[in-house]
């Protein structure tokens, strides 16, 4: 299988295409290609291997996933998920925020990168403004696919920001052992809005060539953990775990709670990155700017995030950015759920959740 580069577009901020090998011709190496290929020949012959001897189960976007150590993925995550695991090198200094889908990893995208910035841009003229968060650091899972071997992960600023949805133990230990220092970011959602937002989405990018999905066909799928890296308490319980285990590494936090609490989640946030609010900053509002920088009224309005706006590059996909924003409210499940659909959902929260500590959308 050859690679195709002509579908790396619209390269976003942190990527520098005069720094980029693969953009000079003159600086290609033929003997270097032919070894890169052949690698990119074995993953592919890796992944197909695999693939064939997975469960699978039918696909919301796409026909079939596949269960993979425990959770599903498309074929597409799967080749990145092997791809993470031999070429990506994480440095102690990383930070990756960690989501299942539809749990606010645009909002967390934003409200990392403009923490983590806040000395370098004016809240008036901020990158955000033009680029929108899914342009200011890059999807780990998607960037690897589609720029491999060229990834330049080691050019971007440190501290390096990814933002990925695969499960905790998906990743290579060198990421998520106690004794490496790089931290996870994890954000949950209430499982009833997840389903609505993520079978809303689902839809609109859902393959042409398939019927359309019904919602009481995901309903059933979701409750039963088949969704893209679902099941979905599975995902949550393991970040849980991971960060009561290991508190400095993994800031485990809710989407309800930054809505309810915005500047309390996000001094946390800041201060679990290395980077606290001065007494100084907090008093000169630097903390409600950010907020305020990535509120959904804001990011929404953007005009990258109108049609014909921004898109995200996947491999055999292309979303556009303003799909990554809907409603951003909390419970518009009551929306869609009968009182027998939410009862089903909250008892599984409940099993699954026992024991644990953790409380999720069941008005606790
Ligand atoms: P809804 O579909 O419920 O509106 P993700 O970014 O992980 O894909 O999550 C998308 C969900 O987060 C969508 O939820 C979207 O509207 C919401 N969202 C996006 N940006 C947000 C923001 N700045 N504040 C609150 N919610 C936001």
């Amino acid at each position: 299988m050859s690679r195709n580069f002509s579908k790396i577009q619209s390269l976003p901020i942190y990527h520098d295409p005069n720094r980029n090998p693969r953009h000079d011709s003159n600086a290609i190496d033929e003997d270097q290609i032919q070894t890169e290929d052949a690698a990119y020949n074995l993953l592919h012959e890796k992944l197909n291997d695999l693939l064939a001897t997975l469960p699978k189960d039918k696909g919301w976007r796409i026909t079939n996933i596949f269960l993979h150590k425990g959770f599903w993925l498309s074929p597409a995550a799967l080749k990145s998920l092997l791809m993470i695991h031999d070429y990506f090198h994480p440095l102690s200094t990383d930070i990756f925020l960690t989501a299942f889908m539809r749990c606010g990893t645009t909002w967390l995208r934003a409200l990392m990168f403009a923490t983590a910035n806040r000395h370098l841009y004016k809240f008036s003229d901020h990158p955000i403004h033009r680029t929108g968060p899914h342009g200011i650091f890059p999807s780990l899972d998607s960037k690897i696919l589609l720029e491999y071997p060229v990834s330049k992960f080691e050019l971007l600023p440190s501290p390096r920001l990814f933002a990925t949805h695969f499960a905790h133990s998906l990743f290579p230990i060198s990421m998520t052992s106690p004794l490496s220092t790089c931290k996870f970011v994890y954000v949950c959602r209430d499982p009833k809005d997840v389903l609505i937002s993520k079978w809303h989405f689902m839809c609109k990018i859902r393959s042409e060539e398939l019927p359309p999905i019904s919602f009481n066909e995901a309903y059933e799928l979701f409750c039963n953990g088949v969704s893209e890296f679902g099941p979905y308490w599975d995902h949550v319980l393991e970040y849980w775990k991971a960060s009561q285990e290991s508190p400095e590494k993994i800031l485990f936090l809710k989407y309800e709670d930054i809505k309810r609490e915005p500047s309390v989640e996000l001094k946390k946030l800041a201060a679990f990155m290395g980077m606290p609010f001065t007494a100084e900053e907090e008093e000169g509002g630097v903390v409600e700017e950010i907020v305020k920088l990535c509120s959904f009224e804001n990011l929404s309005n953007l005009e990258v995030h109108k049609e014909g706006g921004g898109v995200q590059m996947f491999t055999q996909l292309v979303v556009e950015y303003q799909n990554y924003f809907r409603k951003g409210t909390v419970g518009d499940w009551k929306n869609y759920l009968t009182e027998e659909m939410r009862e089903r959902i909250d008892s599984i929260t409940k099993a699954k959740f026992k024991g644990s500590g953790l409380t999720l959308g069941l008005g606790l």
